[in-house]
């Protein structure tokens, strides 16, 4: 089977759309036909200023929301990143492998760093995308299923493993993004031209999955459009209807085709409406069945020592790997 990694921030709270439909269904999909790992990036959240309580719980959040999304742990592996110290060790080598000026290109630092100044960005936010690469290179991941905002990374680290390969001998799987066209960016709802980020300029924009259903409904209706009337796909023109299409097809599994002829003739309100529909008919089971993971606090943690231990064992030996062909004195 060809393996798969992949990794979320615990920092959101509440998982949203872009998050969901981007990344974590593809993930559902993937532990079917795949050796499937997946991690909560608790070192990746510390990169920014964490309230420990916070973290710890939003770390729990995180895995019960995966959890109620469909990943099953007898199909895949579920872990929290810091439980499997080797991700800091390789994440280490990373480092050293990489080039000053080709990390200070990195876009998401670039924005990240430029809003909170230089005295509040830590050299860890800096080497965050080192750590992401050593993330995916420990499982030798043939495929990283992720939305566009993370296609610089995994480039960095196609990159990372043919230097480190070129130069040390054949030692890590060059990995493929798995991007899927239609979801690979989900944009906001009030201002659809920008990715939809828990960061949202205006709290109407963004649908965070945790939220009461009535809530996540009103965004909908409320979501920006445009003056004409006509529903029809087309990013230039028409970004917050295509939005809106695309979701819907996403969540229903009707081509955009399809739903252009089925909304002939009809207004904005009527794809709203149903838009609306759909997603209330989504996230009420998904609310309860995080909350009955977050109610039952020894089993999820459980559930992640497991899949610690099981993601160590394949970590371990590629950590030792690396090491032995990097020089390193083993201990006996
Ligand atoms: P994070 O936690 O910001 O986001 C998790 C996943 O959600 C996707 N995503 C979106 N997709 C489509 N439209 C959107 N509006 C949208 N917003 C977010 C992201 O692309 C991501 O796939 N650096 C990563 C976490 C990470 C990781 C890894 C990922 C750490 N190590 C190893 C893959 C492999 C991040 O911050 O994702």
């Amino acid at each position: 089977r060809p393996r798969v990694l992949s990794g979320i921030q615990p920092t959101a709270g509440s998982f949203h759309l872009g998050n969901y439909l981007g990344a974590v269904r593809q993930w559902v999909a993937l532990q079917e036909t795949h050796d499937a790992f997946y991690t909560v990036v608790d070192l990746h959240a510390i990169t920014v200023p964490q309230d420990p309580a916070e973290l710890r719980a939003n770390t729990r959040l995180a895995a019960a929301q995966l959890l109620a999304a469909g990943l099953d742990p007898e199909r895949c592996t579920l872990f929290v990143q810091s439980q499997v110290p080797e991700h800091a060790q390789l994440g280490w080598v990373m480092n050293c492998l990489t080039g000053f000026g080709e990390a200070s290109r990195m876009t998401q630092f670039k924005d990240k760093s430029a809003k909170q100044g230089n005295d509040r960005t830590t050299v860890g936010l800096f080497t965050y995308p080192m750590l992401m690469v050593g993330d995916i290179l420990l499982y030798q991941a043939d495929q990283v299923p992720v939305g566009e905002d993370q296609r610089q990374h995994l480039e960095l680290t196609r990159t990372l493993a043919e230097r480190f390969n070129a130069t040390y001998g054949e030692t890590f799987t060059v990995p493929g993004a798995h991007i899927l066209k239609e979801t690979a960016k989900i944009y906001d709802l009030q201002d659809p031209t920008a990715k939809m980020s828990k960061s949202a300029a205006n709290p109407k924009g963004l649908i965070n999955l945790l939220d009461e259903p009535k809530v996540t409904a009103k965004k909908i209706k409320s979501a920006v459009t445009d003056t004409g009337s006509e529903i029809r796909f087309d990013r230039a023109e028409k970004a917050g209807v295509s939005n809106l299409l695309s979701l819907l097809s996403t969540l229903s599994g009707a081509t955009i085709a399809e739903l252009e002829e089925k909304y002939t003739g009809k207004g904005y309100g009527a794809l709203k409406t149903d838009l609306a529909e759909v997603m209330v008919d989504f996230v009420t089971p998904f609310r309860e069945r995080t909350q009955a993971y977050l109610d039952d606090p020894e089993t999820l943690d459980a559930i992640l020592a497991a899949g610690a231990e099981k993601a160590r064992a394949v970590a371990a030996e590629t950590l030792a790997q690396t090491y032995d062909r990097l020089g390193l004195v083993p201990a006996k």
